[in-house]
């Protein structure tokens, strides 16, 4: 009865995972430019993949074992960008966790890399150095094995969770603690490429195949996913024609200021209700339209019923995930959720009267 109980969950959770954001695999062959251009009309863009569960998703929505366009491209004229390896964790750059001139000794470089010592510094990825991993039961563990950076990537990603990643983690206590009685060079999960998203999202995950992939191949500016080798990445000339993947959020932001009332009804009428956010996909998705909204707010179909003392999705999902800010749940009557526009896309209650934008179920 147990094991029934747990299969059921998993069916949920599925059902839940699936029920978001989609792929769609077009088996047409385009250049990269015009997919991108196809995507954009039909879907919401050319496919991004956003971490390892992403990347199944995507793999198991087609049947096809060639190759296939991803929404990942070269054409930022070489200018690299720094990220974090951990999945969802921003690059916000802080002078004063870099020592800009700070390679020591043999450490070849400047390069795209990122270790630290006292202070962090950037060094050729190829040199091999001791790492750490950061795993998801919030630990950070000192790996004291030389490794290039692709290789200390894979080890932290099959042994633990990734390497050490923001500045949370790489300046916090617990870093700190392991450099004490050390001196030491070692990895953390920064890494700097010239590599965009389609829809400019800066979403750091890449899952290159580093057999077939190189960093220098400068005529290959487009990425796609290689079907028959685990789906992993590599890049090709952007007008070759390929099959490709497109992704649609199902969701649209309405830049009109309205009440959250007013909201409703407008979802309801043009689309598909206001949205609810049931997991972290969802939210992500989310978080992306509300990025480009015009007030510090956006309603979410979230509304306190004081009748019945509690939160509740108005198209009657269960309250399963929930992103609150530290001092945003408050619980009176005439309250509804506001995400807000930017940082953490946190939720806030707010006064069901106010006026924002929102985001509606297309
Ligand atoms: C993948 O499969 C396609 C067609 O089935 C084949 O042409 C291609 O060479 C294969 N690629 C690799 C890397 O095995
Ligand atoms: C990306 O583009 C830059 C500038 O055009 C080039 O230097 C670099 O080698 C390219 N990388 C790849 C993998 O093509
Ligand atoms: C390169 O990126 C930096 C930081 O994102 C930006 O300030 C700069 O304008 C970019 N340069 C070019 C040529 O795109
Ligand atoms: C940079 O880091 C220092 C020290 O941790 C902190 O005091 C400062 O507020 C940070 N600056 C920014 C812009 O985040
Ligand atoms: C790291 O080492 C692996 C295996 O030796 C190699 O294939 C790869 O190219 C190296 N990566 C870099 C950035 O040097
Ligand atoms: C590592 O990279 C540096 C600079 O990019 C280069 O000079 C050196 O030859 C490379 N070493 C290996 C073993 O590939
Ligand atoms: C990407 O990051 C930069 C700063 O690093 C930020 O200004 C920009 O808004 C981000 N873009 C998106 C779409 O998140
Ligand atoms: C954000 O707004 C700009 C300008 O209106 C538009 O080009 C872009 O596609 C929008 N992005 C999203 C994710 O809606
Ligand atoms: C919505 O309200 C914000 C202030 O909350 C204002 O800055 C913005 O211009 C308004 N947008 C529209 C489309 O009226
Ligand atoms: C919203 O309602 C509250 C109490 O009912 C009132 O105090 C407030 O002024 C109203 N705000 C707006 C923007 O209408």
């Amino acid at each position: 009865l147990n094991h029934l109980f747990h299969f059921v969950l998993f069916l949920l959770r599925l059902l839940i995972l699936w029920s978001s954001g989609v792929y769609h695999f077009i088996k047409e062959k385009k250049s990269w430019n015009e997919a991108q251009r196809y995507c954009r009309e039909k879907y919401t863009d050319l496919a991004k993949v956003f971490d390892m569960t992403d990347m199944s998703r995507l793999r198991n929505s087609a049947q096809n074992q060639g190759e296939a366009w991803i929404g990942l491209n070269n054409n930022t004229g070489g200018n690299r960008t720094w990220h974090w390896s951990l999945p969802g964790v921003e690059y916000i750059h802080n002078d004063s966790s870099w020592n800009l001139n700070g390679r020591y000794g043999t450490e070849p470089g400047p390069g795209n890399c990122g270790r630290k010592r006292d202070k962090l510094a950037e060094v050729s990825c190829n040199h091999t150095t001791w790492f750490i991993c950061y795993d998801d039961k919030k630990t950070l563990n000192l790996i004291e094995e030389k490794k290039n950076w692709t290789q200390a990537q894979n080890y932290c990603r099959y042994h633990h969770t990734d390497l050490a990643s923001g500045l949370d983690q790489v300046d916090g206590e617990e870093m700190k603690a392991l450099f004490i009685g050390r001196t030491m060079s070692v990895w953390m999960g920064l890494f700097r490429d010239s590599w965009r998203w389609s829809d400019r999202s800066n979403s750091s995950f890449r899952y290159w195949d580093m057999q077939l992939f190189n960093d220098e191949q400068s005529n290959k500016k487009c990425a796609m996913t290689l079907l028959n080798r685990s789906g992993k990445w590599s890049s090709d000339e952007c007008d070759k024609e390929k099959p490709f993947f497109c992704y649609d959020d199902k969701l649209i932001l309405i830049k009109e200021n309205k009440t959250w009332k007013e909201a409703l009804d407008y979802c309801r009428e043009s689309h598909r209700g206001l949205v609810s956010i049931t997991n972290p996909y969802q939210q992500r998705w989310a978080e992306v339209r509300a990025k480009n909204a015009s007030s510090p707010f956006v309603w979410l179909g979230l509304r306190y019923s004081c009748t019945l003392d509690l939160w509740f999705w108005v198209n009657d999902k269960l309250v399963c995930y929930e992103k609150w800010s530290r001092e945003g749940k408050t619980e009176e009557c005439g309250r509804a959720v506001g995400m807000m526009r930017g940082g953490q896309y946190e939720w806030v209650s707010q006064r069901d009267n106010e006026t924002y934008n929102f985001v509606c179920f297309k």
